[in-house]
């Protein structure tokens, strides 16, 4: 069957095409046309504006998701609607929901509405480079902007939270430092980058919560030990920010051991809670998703930390690992396919703080 899917939480409008059989999963098609540059003048993203723009894009993306993928008559070719019904931004999601719903209406198609964090689990099912079978129950460690969780998967959509950030998303952590560090939006990608010349183990960060008995985690503590650490660093220079509040007393040489520093502390608290969670409860397989499962080393090293286990590895292929509709539209799938009754379009409400 083919499912069409919309993905408009933050600030990426999404649109693509997929088709699906048993397990077999084929993109046909997977349009992102992103703001990341027009946020990126804020130093993060501004919702109003996010909405403003996926008002702007979104017929120009599903038109051409739908060239792509080849599909001719909607009606005839297309077997069901995805939208994001949240966890995100509420003026966002609205866009989606709405261009969603009409569509589903006009032509006479079910419409589902998906968990946004279901979909980034689904992410590993887009192009595996092994077949993903016999896997539960399974281990998804999921990071991202909005979200450090540790989720235990019995099946499709039957999910347990074990442990969550009971503060700052890891992702939001990566972003929080780069800003210290005068680098861009988004700052995980900035930080991988400079980490590359850095020196890990430059200075002693905190990990917080690693030895705590539970699966949860914390990332504000991180965040203050940077901003102390540069602060440190740069006292005794004639001046140690500029007017926009960034560091100017910083040498290259300390930015890049900063990075590689925090990256290292970021990720090892992931490692260590995930391997954990791993062994207490007998997985079959780790999956890794969410924007941060982007940064190679923390795919290198989760993927090493589950050999040692025994256990099987997953995480997405680099282009599934931020924001896209392919991997929603593989969720609504698995839904559908447990029930494919009773999808009205009607049905299909927003929740901006929806969990799994
Ligand atoms: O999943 P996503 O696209 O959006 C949310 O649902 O939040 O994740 C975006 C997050 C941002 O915080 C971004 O800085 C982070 O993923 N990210 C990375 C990397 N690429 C993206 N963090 C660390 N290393 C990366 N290479
Ligand atoms: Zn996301």
């Amino acid at each position: 069957m083919k499912v069409l899917a919309i993905e408009t939480s933050c600030d990426e409008t999404a649109v693509a095409v997929i088709e699906a059989s048993g397990e077999h999963i084929e993109v046909l098609s997977n349009v992102i046309s992103s703001q990341v540059k027009l946020h990126a003048q804020y130093g993060g993203v501004v919702p109003h504006l996010a909405s403003r723009e996926h008002v702007k894009n979104i017929g120009h993306v599903f038109e051409s998701a739908l060239k792509e993928a080849g599909v001719k008559d909607f009606k005839k070719e297309i077997d069901l609607v995805a939208i994001t019904r949240g966890p995100g931004l509420g003026p966002a999601l609205l866009v989606g929901i709405t261009f969603a719903r009409t569509i589903a209406w006009r032509f006479g198609i079910p419409l589902i509405g998906v968990n946004h964090m279901d979909g980034h689990i689904h992410s590993n099912w887009l192009e595996p480079d092994q077949p993903i079978t016999a896997i539960f129950p399974a281990l998804n460690v999921i990071v991202s902007g909005g979200h450090t969780e540790l989720v235990l998967m019995r099946g499709h959509g039957e999910y347990r939270i074990i442990g969550e950030t009971l503060d700052d998303a890891i992702g939001e952590a990566f972003d929080k430092a780069a800003r210290m560090l005068g680098l861009g939006y988004p700052g995980g990608p900035a930080i991988a980058k400079l980490a590359e010349s850095g020196n890990p183990d430059a200075y002693p960060l905190p990990r917080p919560m690693i030895r705590s008995k539970n699966y949860h985690f914390s990332y504000s503590g991180l965040k203050t030990a940077v901003l102390y650490l540069i602060r440190d660093l740069t006292q005794g220079s004639p001046s140690s920010s500029d007017s926009s509040g960034l560091p100017i007393g910083l040498t290259d040489r300390q930015k890049a051991d900063i990075a590689a520093s925090f990256q290292k502390a970021a990720i090892e608290v992931i490692i260590a809670k995930a391997s954990r969670a791993a062994r207490d409860h007998g997985v079959k397989a780790i999956l890794l998703s969410g924007g941060v499962s982007a940064n190679t080393l923390l795919r290198e090293r989760l993927h090493q930390a589950s050999t040692e286990l025994g256990i099987p590895f997953f995480r997405p292929a680099m282009k599934y690992t931020t924001d896209n509709a392919a991997m929603i539209a593989v969720a609504a799938y698995f839904q559908y396919r447990n029930n494919p009754h009773g999808h009205d379009w009607k049905s299909v409400q927003m929740d901006a703080n929806l969990t799994l």
